[in-house]
């Protein structure tokens, strides 16, 4: 899994040693928070590993890949998380912005999940991979060209990937909407973001944990981005 530091990755990661894998996740600048995770994983799933890797970079994600071999034989199931979010206003955008927000969101989920196929195209089981992509993808914010634009570009991959490496392999999308709010100041917008999602209430990590869980339980899903966002995208 990539981006296991994240707000909700670090709750997916859990959630799926609590499931009986071995994790092998990726961090890249909170080693602090990667340690306590892996701290956590490892009462449930001694064996699990992880590794630093900047996924904007080819590099970084090859060597990821070639430690995962040295100590694992097989892969049930990839989940690339691993993404950056900010503010990009048109028409101020730069081109290290873009270069940042497309190269870690698309770029890196696109190499990730090749390096993933290799490894799973020679086993004889089914194996699985989750994109992270965003509702956003589907919305217009002016203020988040860079970010969305990659979104819907992950969107697009998920289903060349599925088409291309089926039956052997599923390959799905995850579109959270927005999934929780904690500092005071984000308090005060949250009011005024329940109010454009039709179940009345900001979404939970455990909302996007189901989500993983149903499609760990499906056969005969492909190629699907599911969005888990409390109705937001109908608005
Ligand atoms: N949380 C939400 O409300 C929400 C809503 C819509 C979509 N999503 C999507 O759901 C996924 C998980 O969200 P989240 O809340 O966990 O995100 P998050 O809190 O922003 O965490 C981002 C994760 O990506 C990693 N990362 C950032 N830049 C990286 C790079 N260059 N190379 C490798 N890893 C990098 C971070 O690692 P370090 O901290 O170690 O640098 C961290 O683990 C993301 O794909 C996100 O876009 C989330």
């Amino acid at each position: 899994m990539t981006g296991a530091t994240g707000m909700l990755g670090s709750e997916i990661a859990l959630s799926i040693a609590g499931k009986g894998y071995t994790v092998f996740f990726t961090y890249n600048s909170s080693q602090e928070k990667a340690a306590q995770t892996l701290e956590k994983i490892r009462w449930i799933s001694p064996e699990s590993q992880m590794i630093r890797c900047d996924v904007s970079k080819h590099s970084d994600i090859a060597a990821a890949f070639a430690a995962f071999r040295q100590q694992f034989d097989r892969l049930d199931l990839l989940i690339a998380s691993a993404s950056n979010f900010y503010r990009t206003p048109l028409p101020d955008v730069t081109e290290n912005e873009w270069d940042n927000l497309v190269d870690t969101n698309l770029k890196g989920t696109f190499f990730t999940l090749q390096e993933a196929v290799k490894i799973m195209q020679k086993q004889s089981f089914t194996a699985r991979i989750i994109t992270m992509t965003d509702i956003s993808a589907h919305l217009v914010w002016r203020n988040f060209a860079p970010y969305t634009v990659a979104k819907a570009g992950i969107e697009h991959l998920t289903k060349i990937f599925a088409k291309t490496f089926a039956p052997g392999i599923l390959v799905n999308a995850i579109a959270p909407g927005t999934i929780t709010v904690n500092t005071q100041k984000e308090m005060e917008t949250e009011e005024a973001m329940i109010k454009k999602i039709p179940l009345k209430r900001l979404g939970d990590p455990l909302d996007i944990i189901k989500t993983i869980t149903f499609l760990l339980e499906s056969d005969y899903i492909t190629g699907q981005v599911i969005s888990v966002d409390g109705g937001r995208i109908l608005q």
